[in-house]
C-alpha cells in the first residue's frame, strides 16, 4: 500500500492495526471470514470507477463492455456452482437481496412468514415493526421448539392458518441442518413462494456439507462474504422450480433489485464475487467446507465436556449457540471478557431467552474463520479450554437488574477486564497460536 502510505498514513495505520488484530485474534463470529488475496485484489480494482445501472447489454450508461463481461462471468459461475438457471449478482448485501425477493413476490400488506429473530432468524425475515419486511407486509413468525430444533409440524400448522404468500427458510443462529423438502411441502400446501436464505451456509452447500435447497425452493438468497469467502455482497438465485411457478420470475427479481431498490451495481464487488466463485469450484474448497463442520463439532464437544449447554444439544453446521444460564453468567459479560482475551465471538439471545437482547443469556460462535486459517480439531479443543477458563474467571460478575445501576456497572466492568492480568495471559497464549496460522489474503 505504498501510495496510501504517502497520501493518507492515518487511514493506512487504521488498516494495518486491523490486519494485526485479525492476525493475532481468533475470529469465531460465524458470519465472518477471510477473503483471499485474489478476492481482495479484484475488489480493490478500477472497476469501482464505473457506473453501470441496468444489466449486461442493457445499461443506462456507455462504456460498459468490460463491466458486462465481469457481471456475465459472475452470473455464469454462480449458475454453474449452484445449479440454477438465473442469477442476479448485484444486491449490495444480504439485507437488500432479501428485500428484493419480498418486493418481487409480495404487495404491501401481503403475508410473509419467517423464523423469529429470537429463534435464530434474521431481521429481514419479517421482524415486526422496525424492519422493512415487518413494516410493509403482514409478518408472521415461527419459532423453534423448546428443544431448540425447528418443529416442522408447527410450521405447517402456521402456514395453513396464515396462508402466507412467501415463506422464508433460513437462519442466522441455528446449529442444525434445514430440511428443505419439508419446507417445500409446506409451501406447496398453501401455494406460497419459498425462499431459502443460505447466507450463513452457502459455502457448506457448495462443499456438500449441507444439503442444497435448489431442488426444493423457488429462490435462494445468499451473502457472498460468509462461508463463501468472497467480498461483502450478495446474490439472488432463481431455481428451475421458481421459473416453473412463474416464467417471468427471473425478470421480476432483476427489476426488484434495479430499479426498484438499488442504483448502480458495485462492479468491483462483482469482480470479487466472480473470483470467489471460481475459488469455490475447486476440490480444496470442498475439503475446506467439510473441515468447518468437523471443527465445529470438535469445539462443541470440547465445550459440552466442560458443562456448557448448547442449544439443540450440539451442532451439525458451522456454528453453535451456547446457553450460559447454567453457568450463572451473562452472554454480555462473557463475550467482553473473551474479547479482552483475543477470542472474538458475539453475545446472542437464546430461544425463549429471559434476558433482554442487549444483555442476553447466550453466545454464538462458529468455525469458518479459524478453518480458513488452517486450524483443525486439535486447535478447537484448545479454544474450548480457553473459553472455559475465561468463563470460570468471570463467572461471579453479576450484571445488575436495575437499568441505571447497569450502566455504571458495565462501564466499570469493561475497565476491569481491560486491565485483567489473567485475561492478558490468555491473550498472549491466543496470540502465539494465531501467529502460527497465516492470515489469509495478507500473509504469504
Ligand atoms: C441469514 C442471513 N441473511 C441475511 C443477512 C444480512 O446480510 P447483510 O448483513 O450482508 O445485509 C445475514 C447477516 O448476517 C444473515 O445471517
Amino acid at each position: 500500500m505504498q501510495y496510501l502510505r504517502k497520501t493518507d498514513p492515518v487511514t493506512l495505520s487504521i488498516i494495518r492495526a486491523e490486519e494485526k488484530r485479525q492476525r493475532e485474534e481468533l475470529m469465531l463470529i460465524p458470519s465472518e471470514n477471510y477473503a483471499s488475496r485474489a478476492v481482495l485484489e479484484a475488489s480493490g480494482s478500477v472497476l469501482t470507477n464505473k457506473y453501470a445501472e441496468g444489466y449486461p447489454r442493457r445499461r443506462y450508461y456507455q462504456g460498459n463492455t468490460n463491466i458486462d463481461d465481469v457481471e456475465l462471468l459472475a452470473q455464469e459461475r454462480a449458475k454453474k456452482l449452484f445449479g440454477v438457471p438465473h442469477a442476479n449478482v448485484q444486491p449490495y448485501s444480504g439485507s437488500p437481496a432479501n428485500s428484493a425477493v419480498q418486493f418481487a413476490t409480495l404487495e404491501p400488506g401481503d403475508t410473509v412468514m419467517g423464523l423469529a429473530l429470537a429463534s435464530g432468524g434474521h431481521l429481514t425475515h419479517g421482524h415486526p415493526k422496525i424492519t422493512f419486511s415487518g413494516k410493509f407486509f403482514k409478518s408472521v413468525q415461527y419459532n423453534v421448539g423448546k428443544n431448540g430444533w425447528l418443529d416442522y409440524d408447527e410450521i405447517a400448522k402456521m402456514a395453513k392458518r396464515e396462508k402466507p404468500k412467501l415463506i422464508i427458510a433460513g437462519t442466522t443462529a441455528y446449529p442444525r441442518i434445514l430440511d428443505w423438502k419439508k419446507f417445500s411441502q409446506i409451501a406447496e400446501s398453501v401455494g406460497a413462494y419459498l425462499m431459502a436464505d443460505i447466507a450463513h451456509i452457502a459455502g457448506l452447500v457448495v462443499a456438500g456439507a449441507h444439503p442444497s435447497p435448489v431442488r426444493w425452493v423457488h429462490v435462494v438468497t445468499t451473502t457472498t462474504h460468509k462461508t463463501l469467502r468472497g467480498p461483502r455482497g450478495a446474490m439472488i438465485l432463481v431455481t428451475a422450480r421458481g421459473l416453473k411457478k412463474d416464467p417471468d420470475f427471473g425478470s421480476k427479481i432483476d427489476r426488484a433489485v434495479f430499479p426498484a431498490l438499488q442504483g448502480g451495481p458495485h462492479n468491483h464487488t462483482t469482480a470479487g464475487i466472480a473470483v470467489a466463485l471460481r475459488e469455490a469450484q475447486g476440490k480444496l474448497f470442498k475439503t475446506y467446507g467439510k473441515q468447518i463442520v468437523k471443527n465445529a463439532k470438535a469445539l462443541a464437544e470440547s465445550l459440552m465436556k466442560k458443562g456448557f449447554e448448547l442449544v439443540s444439544g450440539g451442532t451439525d453446521n458451522h456454528l453453535m449457540l451456547v446457553d450460559l444460564r447454567n453457568k450463572g453468567v451473562s452472554g454480555w459479560v462473557v463475550a467482553w471478557a473473551l474479547d479482552k482475551a483475543g477470542i472474538i465471538l458475539n453475545y446472542n439471545s437464546v430461544p425463549f431467552d429471559t434476558n433482554p437482547p442487549m444483555f442476553p443469556s447466550g453466545m454464538r460462535l462458529g468455525t469458518p474463520g479459524v478453518t480458513s486459517r488452517g486450524m483443525k480439531e486439535r486447535e478447537m479443543v484448545r479454544i474450548g479450554t480457553w473459553i472455559n477458563e475465561v468463563v470460570e474467571h468471570v463467572k461471579d460478575e453479576k450484571l445488575p437488574g436495575d437499568k441505571e445501576q447497569r450502566t455504571v456497572w458495565t462501564k466499570a466492568f469493561l475497565g476491569r477486564v481491560a486491565k485483567d492480568r489473567f485475561l492478558a495471559k490468555i491473550r498472549g497464549e491466543v496470540r502465539s497460536l494465531a501467529r502460527r496460522f497465516p492470515l489469509p489474503g495478507i500473509d504469504r
